[in-house]
């Protein structure tokens, strides 16, 4: 095993930050106390001296890029940019995003009493400054994107400001896992409750363990880059010919398909210190020393096996190291919830960050401890982070407030932007579709049934638009459940992706156990964010969603949140004896989910769906 500490590269671990704090013992314990609060930071004008009731919360300039406004402690809306870009994963300042937040809460941007950003750029700056001067020697072109990026985040006030335009008040830059950890505290139903954050890196946290309730959010403690598992998992994902940010749930889904293989050599990349704390062989890895490399050749040395193009044909051994990287994944997962167990003793969990999108991970971390509740963030990739940064500003500045109160028993995703019938079957007329409309809705549930029992994969538009990367029903491409062939069909000539990836079935939550073994009572099925074993009578109930390891990844619907999704599901159940039906986003591989009647039409025609419901109307491609 490599000692951490032998090499030049790893004096990263060992370098002062921004705090002073001497960052030692990276191999003892990775963990280290947060730097005192405040966890924000004001850019002028002047901070507000009063609570700010109407609070925009921005993420921009890295990835998904996305905007939130909260009014009152309520978040009234929220969307990433690149619904409307139709640019995936749309990095840019989320500007259509912010006009859509303001017109539907029928404000203007000078409403705004105050902006929140989802990060603390000098921070950041900070840890490329240092991060570039432990890697040492470098190439030309990677200094010149560390001095871009360091210049960027000095700067990054200004150019935040000039985009915003108009707003002349204060901006609250709110550090990103306290953003992440708030979107999911304040979104959540619990009064007071444990937090886990994991992603890639924020500013120099990648793993946050803290504690939240009426006193606010508190850090306990952190695990600082380079340590990361969301690096980790993404060097994973690039090494077997994936996108990072983007795949990494190809990777989750294929270790599925593998027997037990290279454990030693994942367990010698990841290091778990028997504490919650954890290292990464920073040899094996590029991440701190040059951007631009998504992975160092040395992890494929490790594995004795050349990476995988882009493309390429799966081999066997590809499985066995996804297989690896995932359990390992889970492993640290278990870790980390035993020792922020131990700490608060909280019955309620929330979690967030791009790593708590691993539904595997969070089935086998949460039922593995004895948290009792679960609530993780739908966007809970940094998206959610803008949601997380007002939801923070509103209940902490100008000091912490009393919590708002939770308008529902669970978190209400459809935060987007909703279309009336005026305006879809405008957009139907001028493209020359085949449509009609039924009289009612109960005809709309059975027609719709009748198509999907047939057979048929129908694209269902209905209502706003869900915020985070699973789409629950309001944006969904639906099958039946029942039929094997389902899975491979919608992959390959609908959605034009890889044949092993799994889809999830969306069931009438009252009849969720009927299917599926869930495990704790409270356990998180409401967003597709868990996996549970699929009951071995139920099987071959629904083939269609069943992984190879005999797993699904279900969503609850409800009649209150989603009252058209749910009557469908009664009526197919009614069919078909099935309550549930095989739920998708309604996109095609490398692209945002459909936001406007346009874009669900054009993914319709261009993909072998056979029919498009939008509100009550039912589209064909043939004469209805
Ligand atoms: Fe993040």
């Amino acid at each position: 095993m490599t000692d951490p500490q032998a090499t030049p590269l790893s004096a990263l671990g060992r370098r002062t930050h921004s705090h002073g704090r001497f960052r030692a013992e990276v191999q003892a314990s990775a963990f280290r106390p947060p730097h005192p609060a405040p966890h924000h930071r004001f850019a002028g004008p002047a901070r507000p001296a009063q609570a700010p009731r109407v609070v925009l919360g921005v993420s921009a300039y890295y990835h998904d890029a996305c905007a939130a406004l909260v009014v009152d402690g309520q978040v009234v809306a929220a969307v990433q940019e690149d619904r409307f870009s139709r640019k995936n994963h749309d990095a840019g300042f989320p500007a259509q995003a912010i006009a859509f937040c303001l017109q539907q809460a029928g404000l203007r941007l000078a409403d705004v009493e105050l902006v929140a950003f989802y990060e603390e750029p000098f921070l950041k700056a900070d840890r490329l400054a240092q991060t570039a001067r432990a890697a040492g020697a470098m190439s030309a072109a990677t200094a010149t994107d560390v001095a871009r990026g360091v210049r960027r985040n000095v700067l990054l006030q200004e150019e935040l400001r000039s985009a915003l335009g108009e707003y002349a008040g204060p901006l609250c830059f709110v550090e990103h896992h306290v953003s992440h950890a708030a979107s999911a505290f304040y979104a959540s139903p619990f009064e007071r409750a444990a937090g886990l954050v994991v992603d890639g890196v924020g500013e120099w946290a990648t793993t946050t363990l803290l504690r939240a309730g009426p006193q606010g959010i508190e850090l306990l403690e952190q695990v600082d880059y380079p340590h990361s598992l969301g690096l980790f998992y993404s060097a994973i994902t690039a090494y077997l010919g994936f996108k990072i940010n983007s795949d990494e749930y190809k990777v989750m889904a294929l270790g599925a398909f593998s027997a037990p293989a290279y454990e030693a050599e994942v367990a010698r990349l990841l290091r778990l210190h028997g504490d919650g704390s954890f290292s990464l062989d920073l040899e094996r890895f590029s991440h701190h020393r040059d951007r631009k490399q998504a992975f160092h050749p040395a992890l494929a040395e490790l594995f004795g096996l050349p990476a995988r193009a882009p493309g390429a044909a799966l081999e066997h051994a590809h499985h066995g190291v996804a297989w690896a990287a995932q359990r390992r994944l889970e492993e640290a997962m278990q870790g980390l919830l035993r020792r922020l167990w131990a700490r608060t003793e909280e019955p309620a969990l929330v979690m967030a960050g791009g790593v708590a999108l691993n539904s595997v991970a969070n089935h086998v971390a949460f039922e593995a401890t004895p948290f009792e509740s679960l609530f993780v963030q739908p966007a809970a990739t940094d998206a959610g982070g803008a949601l997380g940064a007002a939801l923070y500003a509103w209940h902490h500045v100008p000091e912490v407030r009393t919590r708002a109160p939770i308008p529902a028993p669970r978190f209400d995703p459809y935060l987007g932007p909703e279309y009336g019938p005026e305006v879809i079957e405008a957009c139907l007329e001028e493209e020359g579709a085949e449509h009609r409309r039924c009289e009612g809705w109960p005809e709309l549930y059975a027609a719709v049934a009748a198509l999907l029992a047939e057979g048929k994969v129908v694209g269902w538009y209905q209502g706003r638009m869900e915020v985070g990367p699973r789409a629950l029903g309001a944006r969904s491409i639906l099958a039946t459940p029942c039929r094997a062939e389902m899975q491979t069909l919608v992959n390959e000539k609908i959605k034009f992706r890889e044949g092993f990836r799994p889809f999830a079935p969306a069931v009438l939550a009252d009849r969720a156990g009927e299917l599926f073994e869930l495990g704790k009572p409270a356990c998180p099925l409401d967003y597709m964010l868990f996996v549970v074993p699929v009951r071995p009578e139920a099987r071959d109930r629904i083939p269609a969603v069943v992984h190879a390891d005999g797993t699904a990844r279900p969503q609850r619907v409800y009649a209150d949140t989603s009252p058209h999704f749910f009557g469908l599901i009664e009526a197919f159940d009614r069919l078909t004896g099935v309550p549930a039906v095989l739920n998708t986003s309604f996109n095609l591989a490398g692209e945002p989910i459909v936001c406007t009647p346009q874009d669900a039409f054009r993914t319709f025609m261009y993909s072998e769906m056979d029919a498009l419901v939008m509100e009550r109307f039912i589209v064909t491609k043939e004469a209805p």
